[in-house]
């Protein structure tokens, strides 16, 4: 009985913690502003976001921490399918992934050089990078030519402009999310896995402690 109990109470407290950390993950920074929610589980997102990735942000941003291969191996593509859908500059399958726009010339050319996006999700958050990649607008004031609300007076350019007119708004929030996907899978390669490997590790506790608690029972119930 005592078991049930203390079962019982478990599962009610981290049912509470679990939805105390959804209401978080859903707090609001203004108009227009979404939560990113994105599903690192989700191959098929994962490779669109890949795809536009290279398409359109390699050019100038590197992914230093993660090579093309492992890319390909998580996203279950062959290799002919990363040469060709994914690899546009010289490198080699088992090369990181490197701009080659060289960090001067970035800096010559936007003020800033292109940061490294290998762990931008972790230090900026998916929903701030999704909303950045979302809430590009035209200012002819900018010397781009466009500027950014969720981070107003950024150097970089609106590269999806012409993506943003041929989609509609919400094919246009996927094409976005998709990169936040992406991103957030290469900030952290093993997440899927770890998240599905600790499941088995939670139960295979659960069912340990039922055994333990019914060793413990007979062991002792001698004594008392
Ligand atoms: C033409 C070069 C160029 C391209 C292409 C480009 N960026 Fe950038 N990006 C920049 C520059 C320059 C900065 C620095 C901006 C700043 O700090 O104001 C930047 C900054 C960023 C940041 C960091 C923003 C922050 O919060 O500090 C993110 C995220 C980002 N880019 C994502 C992307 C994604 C995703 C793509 C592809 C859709 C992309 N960029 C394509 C030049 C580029």
């Amino acid at each position: 009985m005592k078991l049930f109990k203390t079962i019982t109470v478990s599962c009610f407290l981290l049912l509470i913690l679990y939805s105390d950390l959804m209401k978080a993950s859903e707090g609001n920074t203004g108009d227009n502003f979404l939560v990113a929610n994105n599903d690192v589980s989700d191959v098929n997102s994962l490779q669109r976001g890949a795809g536009n990735f290279f398409n359109y942000c390699a050019g100038c941003h590197s992914l230093k921490f993660i090579r093309y291969n492992q890319i390909a191996e998580d996203l279950d593509l062959n290799e002919s399918q990363l040469v060709q859908n994914l690899i546009f500059t010289q490198a080699k399958p088992e090369d990181a992934v490197i701009t080659n726009m060289l960090p001067s010339d970035g800096s010559r050319w936007f003020g800033k050089s292109p940061p490294d996006l290998s762990l931008i999700t972790r230090s900026r958050g998916t929903d701030q990078v999704y909303n950045f990649l979302r809430t590009f607008y035209k200012d002819s004031t900018s010397p781009t030519g466009a500027d950014n609300r969720a981070l107003p007076g950024t150097s970089m350019p609106n590269v999806l402009w012409l993506v943003q007119e041929q989609l509609n708004e919400k094919e246009f929030d996927q094409f976005t999310l998709d990169i936040v996907n992406f991103l957030d899978y290469v900030s952290e390669p093993i997440q899927s896995e770890r998240k599905r490997i600790g499941i088995w590790v939670i139960l295979f506790l659960l069912v340990f402690l039922v055994f333990s608690y019914g060793l413990y029972k007979d062991i002792w119930k001698e004594v008392h």
